[in-house]
């Protein structure tokens, strides 16, 4: 233990027995705190808003002392950075509007609300789905009525010109796009949105700026400190030496990771576009730059940052870069911070990695939550070979997560479908990981004999042959080819596939994330050829704009009981929503797999605080059975009743689940 005197700071006696790197922190805290008297004076705070801060400071410091000291504390400047990075954190409590720090009181308090089964998440393009932020707040009640508590607003600040990434390239994190508004309107949306008890998720884009960012202007136009921004070098020499190393992300943009500048006649790392300058986190003035930025998005009432591209944040020669650890010590300084500065803010990782990779950045103490890329691909992974082994195989040992934490659970989103799946997974079933892959690709590129899917291939490597996978999810579950060949019959698989999908996302446990358009069975627009600043990049094929009139449809239908296949599809999901709201074990990630011996079932059970769920989906085209006393023994109960379409069952028989069907049984 640290003594501590009244001020709260450890003395300073030899006979402690503490760490010489705690004492050196303690010390250090002791020197800067008064240093913070100039922010609470201009900002004019009460003193017990200043007394909150200091207390989650002083319980939080050793770690955040820890954290920066292992990334920075070689640095002869060490101290002078860790005094700005404090300051920068008190000045966004003491800036903190009111109304944000009472949210971020109670989510102290409950710290895993996220859990409940009450969340359900959406994401969109504000520009594609209403113009702007001012009618996006129009449509505040379209949320509602789908039953979305969360929504993620794809980039909005400031971008290039032209190819900007889909907004992620940006040119100004304190400026909205002004095509879409500004940000006062963001400010207005995440109040009317709070009102509305929606959470709003934005993206943090930390691992690189636009070329037109400022910083990196100053970096073009010589400034020797701009230039420590970015990873810039004069000639081929350590651009070849880490290329010995690393994957290619974007290899049909340029092949490896560095692009000339000809203005500065030198060679700047971009993991992605040539427009997208990476960040060079061994500098701590990079790391204190951007947690300013962190702490302005914050301040416009987001509740959630999406940590976009986290694997890619730390580069180390003679690795590949990616997941390095210091990675992870980053994102822990990020997340101590806010805990300090902006208790309530938590994060999301974006990781599309190998699934070890991916639970690295999973904790209270990194990303509370995270997309869980493993579970969409074999999702797909399933439909396509009507088989769940490899799934239920991930499933049995990657599901679960550490407390306080959770999964976004998703099936299709702005970016593409890649086989992120474990090779070793895959060969404990007995499938070779490579051939499975291109089968895969094959597959949802619809080359395969007897594939419903039309997608088409994003990044694909003519050197290695690999690629990834675009479409939407209606176009991947094969509801645009049904409705080519006009056939009933495949429309109406197409569309259980569809339910399928949603309802495994629903209640597997976590929280689902639709992309918004999956609620009407958006199909892949390949008019984006036809926009020079998309035609390069076939993600756009499933970022379609809103087409309102299908909407107004829907409106018009849900009067009249009309039928269409969108009014079906808008139905069916919002009506597995609602019936997930009203199943509590359905809150929490406690989940355990069935054996049913069945190979084209997916069988698990939901449990949480007592309440118990039993779920049974058939990922074929032909109807399957379970042993009823294999549901009786899973199920704890001998009589069942379908949530979702009220049958009930006994378990003396077997039970039959026609193709593609999906049970949610309370034992009754
Ligand atoms: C993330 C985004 C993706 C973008 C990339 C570079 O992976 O999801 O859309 O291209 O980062 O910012
Ligand atoms: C980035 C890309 C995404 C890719 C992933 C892994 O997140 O945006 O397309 O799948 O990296 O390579």
């Amino acid at each position: 233990m640290i003594g501590t005197n009244n001020n709260g700071f450890a003395s300073h006696q030899a006979d402690q027995p503490i760490s010489d790197l705690s004492f050196e922190g303690q010390l250090t805290l002791e020197r800067l705190l008064p240093r913070l008297e100039t922010v609470w004076q201009s900002a004019d705070v009460s003193a017990s808003v200043r007394e909150e801060f200091e207390s989650r400071l002083l319980q939080q410091w050793d770690k955040l002392f820890r954290l920066l000291h292992e990334l920075y504390g070689n640095r002869y400047d060490f101290f002078y950075h860790l005094e700005q990075i404090l300051l920068t954190a008190a000045t966004a409590w003491a800036e903190r509007p009111e109304c944000l720090r009472e949210v971020d009181r109670h989510r102290v308090i409950e710290p895993n609300w996220f859990e409940s089964e009450q969340v359900v998440g959406g994401a969109l393009y504000v520009d594609l789905f209403s113009e702007n932020l001012g009618r996006l707040r129009e449509h505040i009640g379209y949320f509602k009525q789908l039953g979305l508590t969360y929504l993620h607003l794809m980039p909005l600040f400031a971008v290039r010109p032209g190819n900007s990434d889909g907004g992620y390239a940006i040119s100004n994190y304190r400026s909205v796009d002004p095509r879409l508004g500004t940000i006062e309107d963001l400010r207005l949306l995440a109040d009317d949105l709070r009102a509305a008890g929606i959470t709003l998720v934005l993206d943090f884009v930390f691992n690189h700026t636009s070329d037109e960012h400022l910083w990196a202007k100053k970096a073009q136009s010589g400034d020797r400190e701009y230039q420590q921004f970015y990873n810039i070098f004069p000639d081929r020499e350590m651009p070849d030496r880490y290329e010995a190393t690393l994957r290619e992300i974007f290899p049909t943009v340029r092949r490896g990771n560095f692009t000339w500048h000809d203005g500065m006649a030198k060679w700047v790392w971009t993991t992605f576009n040539n427009f997208q300058w990476d960040l060079n986190y061994h500098n701590p003035a990079v790391f204190r730059a951007m947690l300013e930025e962190m702490f302005f998005i914050a301040s416009t009432g987001v509740d959630m940052l999406r940590l976009d591209a986290v694997a890619f944040i730390w580069k180390q020669l003679g690795t590949n870069c990616e997941n390095l650890p210091q990675a992870h010590t980053l994102i822990q300084a990020f997340n101590v911070l806010a805990r300090i500065a902006t208790p309530g803010l938590l994060f999301k990782s974006e990781a599309i990695v190998h699934p070890d990779d991916v639970v690295k950045y999973i904790g209270e103490d990194e990303c509370q939550i995270s997309y869980n890329p493993t579970l969409m691909a074999l999702l797909w992974e399933s439909l396509a070979t009507r088989q769940t082994r490899l799934l239920s195989q991930s499933l049995s040992h990657r599901h679960q997560l550490p407390e306080n934490t959770a999964w976004v659970n998703y099936l299709r989103c702005h970016d593409d479908v890649g086989w992120t799946f474990d090779d070793k997974d895959a060969s404990q079933v007995g499938i070779n990981a490579y051939d499975h892959r291109r089968f895969l690709n094959h597959f949802y590129t619809g080359q395969f004999e007897g594939s419903f899917a039309r997608g088409i291939p994003f990044q694909e490597n003519v050197a290695t042959g690999d690629m990834r996978i675009a479409g939407t999810l209606a176009s991947l579950a094969g509801l645009e080819l049904a409705i080519e060949n006009e056939s009933e019959h495949e429309i109406e698989m197409a569309i259980r596939r569809i339910l399928l999908l949603h309802s495994i996302s629903l209640s597997i446990g976590g929280i689902p994330l639709l992309y918004l358009g999956e609620e009407w069975g958006m199909l892949n627009d390949y008019d984006f050829v036809k926009d020079p600043a998309k035609a390069g990049d076939t993600r756009w094929v499933h970022r379609p704009r809103m087409k309102w009139e299908f909407l107004e449809e829907l409106d018009d239908q849900m009067t009249s009981g009309g039928t269409s296949l969108r009014l079906r599809i808008f139905r069916s999901l919002q009506r597995l929503i609602t019936v997930r709201k009203m199943l509590p074990a359905l809150a929490g990630q406690k989940m355990e797999l069935i054996s049913t011996g069945n190979p084209h079932l997916l069988s698990f059970v939901r449990s949480h605080d007592g309440h118990r769920l039993t779920i049974l989906a058939n990922f074929s085209e032909t109807p399957q059975s379970v042993s009823g006393n294999k549901l009786r023994t899973a199920g704890y109960g001998r009589f069942f009743e379908d949530a979702l379409a009220g049958s009930t069952f006994a378990t003396s028989s077997d039970l039959i689940l026609e193709p593609y069907q999906v049970l949610w049984l309370n034992r009754v």
